[in-house]
């Protein structure tokens, strides 16, 4: 532990009882141009010390690096004992001691995975994320590190893309509530050593790709940009994320690295963001290959006078910048901003106080995986499982059931249950849906299939590639599914799992074929064909087309990917310890012609509208072969309770631009047992100075309803949620006729006039 002495004697950026702004300006007015530079410097690091590390260059080269105060922080170097190392290193080898700042993917869990931020936006309920977040930072922050590349609040329509999984689907008022609640969850309200600092990306519109394609080209209009991809990441900067990460996209053609509108002009202009920009991996180099930039001292020059600040692993800053600065091609002035920028961060977590505040071994012990946080991830994961079909309340299973078959790899599989986000999380943590159906049911007698499934994956190239598993190497696809029918025959119901591997969900993951895999459905027209009825669960970190699957099948649960302990909450659910309540937060395509499908989508000037025939029906804006619709709309999933909406009222008809009005509508809970409803208000702006959507959220509520009770929820929305912004980022607040929707999904709502005065 390191402590300066207080006083005069100590230069003043050692003096702790100065305001920030003050050290940060003694700090730099005492850097030489290399460390100015050094501290836009961010590495991946790995293992940098110990016998691991002993006589790997690279690794050394990078501890040099350090010494010389060339280098701002390291992603990827993990754990107290390794992060207190290298900071001793940067603290006390280096000629001015500034600490390093530790950064990692924290995406939904550190050592405890919650689930997919997809799925727990499917909760509808922020504080759950909150909690989840702050859990995670409290795992991270015993191991060291500062810093988390999250919350992703990419507003995306893209089920093809692999980072779906990774934000909170397709609308960008969740989006925000979810982007401001992760922030708080991560980041708290002060800087102890259990909160992490947050990172809102990718800055701009990176859900956007054409063809759902990583990495592709993002071509949308401004209007879109404002309206659709930039509330998220603007609740993110208001509730205080200390960071911001450049995407990899173009954005107006410009990527947005280099991205002087988004960086200064949206960012630190228009929403007055004080802290940091990081460049995601390679971005500023990359601005070469988008033909922005002609060479590393072009891309470094263009990255930092658009306002970006730290550069991840392009290494151009540290290659170009220094001679940027000595041939004047870039203000020092630019430099210092960008510098001061970082340190303030580095002084704001207390790190001069103590380098080695997060980096303590005993507590990181003491904090990763215990009992409680494995609690509070089943809780999240039951949470966030959405009940598609349940025909004839075939769902929730007794516990007293005798004989289970569970058929499908997946539900055995730890290998494949957590994603390529999964944190420092282990499969072998993991619970599986066999092993919590056996958890759930230890009087009976829980048999294992796994059917005839696509088994084996090549990461390197496509998800499938029908690479045999040893069983199907000696066994025809008839034998083994014959296997199987004779498991079913003496189950007494049967519960098939189908959908991806956690390994293609996540960054460079896209996919073309969201079908379920031709395997997955002969074992399910084969379970199906014993005449038992067959729940299928489906695990997977984006929506999958499940329409064969709704015709042919009573129930269906999409349970996403879990976390560690992904299988008891699947287990909760069956067998009815917990009442489903999530909801969808991107719509299910009923194709995937249909894609890009989202509620939120403007009406056309020849609009197809149900039950109209002739002409109308003909010259309209509709598929030939597929209905225009989704199999599941946005917002829309069951439970075993089931409610009624009734009596919608607006408390007047008419409002001003400074008044708000109170719409009220009461759900009745029908069912038998009590559960959580998310009720949802949408508005249409009817005619304004540009067209708007069919329906936009603005608002939800999460209630508990007890069996046979009715609740009267109340929403007060206030005349500024009516408005939209302009193309150039105006918010526009226009009189006219509105319609106001409240129900328990986006299709399924009752409505109400409106007049904006
Ligand atoms: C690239 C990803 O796009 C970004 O989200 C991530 O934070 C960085 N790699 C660092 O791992």
């Amino acid at each position: 532990m390191m402590a300066f002495a207080q006083g005069a004697a100590q230069p003043a950026y050692k003096r702790a009882e100065l305001p920030i702004k003050m050290r940060v300006a003694d700090l730099l007015s005492r850097m030489t141009l290399d460390e100015k530079v050094g501290q836009l410097n961010q590495l991946s690091g790995g293992v940098l010390t110990g016998p691991a590390a002993a006589g790997d260059a690279g690794q050394k080269a990078k501890l040099d690096q350090v010494r010389q105060g060339r280098m701002g922080s390291f992603l990827n170097v993990l754990g107290a004992k390794e992060t207190g190392n290298v900071q001793k290193i940067a603290v006390e080898e280096s000629r001015l001691g500034i600490p390093l700042l530790f950064a990692y993917d924290v995406i939904h869990g550190y050592k405890t995975v919650f689930p997919i931020p997809l799925a727990e936006a499917s909760t509808w309920n922020p504080a759950a994320a909150e909690l989840a977040a702050s859990i995670a930072a409290k795992e991270a922050a015993s191991a060291g590190l500062h810093w988390t590349f999250a919350p992703m609040m990419d507003v995306t329509r893209e089920p093809r893309w692999g980072r779906v999984m990774e934000g909170s689907g397709e609308d960008p008022y969740l989006g925000a509530e979810f982007a401001a609640a992760r922030v708080r969850g991560f980041q708290g309200s002060e800087w102890d050593n259990e909160h992490i600092m947050a990172c809102v990306k990718h800055f701009a519109a990176y859900g956007a790709p054409e063809g759902g394609r990583e990495y592709n080209t993002v071509d949308i209009s401004r209007y879109a940009l404002w309206n659709y991809y930039l509330p998220p990441y603007k609740a993110a900067v208001e509730a205080g994320s200390a960071t911001v990460m450049n995407a990899f996209n173009i954005v107006d053609a410009v990527p947005a690295s280099g991205n002087h509108y988004l960086n200064r002009t949206v960012l630190r202009d228009k929403w007055g963001f004080k802290g940091f920009i990081v460049s995601d991996w390679s971005s500023f180099g990359e601005m070469i290959a988008h033909g922005y930039a002609a060479d590393d001292a072009d891309a470094a020059k263009k990255a930092l006078m658009a306002g970006s600040d730290m550069d991840m692993e392009s290494r151009v800053m540290q290659k170009e910048m220094a001679n940027l600065i000595r041939d004047g091609k870039v203000p020092m002035k630019t430099l210092d901003e960008a510098v001061g920028r970082i340190l303030y961060w580095k002084f704001k977590l207390g790190l001069f106080e103590n380098p080695y505040k997060y980096s303590d071994e005993a507590r990181e012990k003491a904090t990763l995986l215990t009992a409680a946080h494995r609690k509070l991830a089943r809780e999240a994961a039951g949470e966030s499982m959405i009940l598609l079909k349940n025909e004839g309340g075939l769902l929730p299973f007794s516990k007293s059931v005798k004989r289970v078959l569970v058929a499908g790899h997946f539900a055995e599989s730890q290998e494949e249950v957590l994603d390529f986000w999964k944190g420092h999380g282990d499969h072998k943590d993991t619970i599986t849906i066999l092993e919590g159906i056996k958890n759930k049911l230890p009087g009976a007698s829980v048999s294992f299939s796994k059917g005839y499934n696509p088994p084996e994956y090549d990461d390197s190239y496509y998800a499938f590639n029908n690479i045999k598993r040893e069983d199907e190497k000696t066994h025809t696809p008839a034998q083994l599914l014959g296997g199987l029918k004779v498991q079913a025959a003496a189950a007494d119901i049967i519960i098939a799992v189908i959908g991806l591997s956690g390994r293609v969900a996540g960054e460079a993951r896209t996919l073309a074929d969201i079908d379920p895999h031709p395997a997955q459905m002969a074992m399910l027209e084969t379970l199906k064909a014993t005449g038992k009825p067959v729940v299928v669960v489906v695990q997977s970190g984006r929506p999958l087309i499940l329409t064969e699957i709704d015709k042919n099948y009573p129930a269906i649960l999409n349970a996403w990917i879990g976390g560690t302990e992904h299988g008891n909450a699947v287990a909760d659910i069956l067998f009815g310890d917990v009442n489903p309540s999530a909801k969808t937060t991107i719509s299910f395509p009923y194709a995937l012609g249909q894609v890009p499908i989202y509620y939120n989508r403007y009406n056309t000037g020849r609009p197809h509208i149900d039950g109209r025939e002739g002409n109308d029906r003909f010259w309209v804006s509709r598929y030939r072969d597929i209905p225009n619709e989704p199999l599941y709309p946005f917002g829309y999933g069951l439970s075993y309770s089931k409610f009624e909406y009734s009596g919608m009222s607006l408390a007047k008809n008419k409002i001003n631009q400074n008044q708000s009005v109170n719409v009220s509508v009461t759900v009745k809970n029908t069912g038998k047992r009590a559960g959580h409803e998310v009720v949802q208000l949408y508005i249409r702006d009817l005619v304004a100075s540009r067209v708007r959507p069919l329906k936009e959220l603005k608002d939800f509520k999460k209630v508990e309803i007890g069996a046979g009770e009715s609740k009267t929820v109340n929403f007060e929305l206030p005349a500024e949620k009516l408005g939209f912004y302009d193309e150039d980022g105006n918010w526009l607040l226009e009189p006219g006729a509105y319609k106001i929707f409240v129900g328990s999904s986006s299709r399924d709502v009752l409505e109400a006039d409106l007049t904006l005065e």
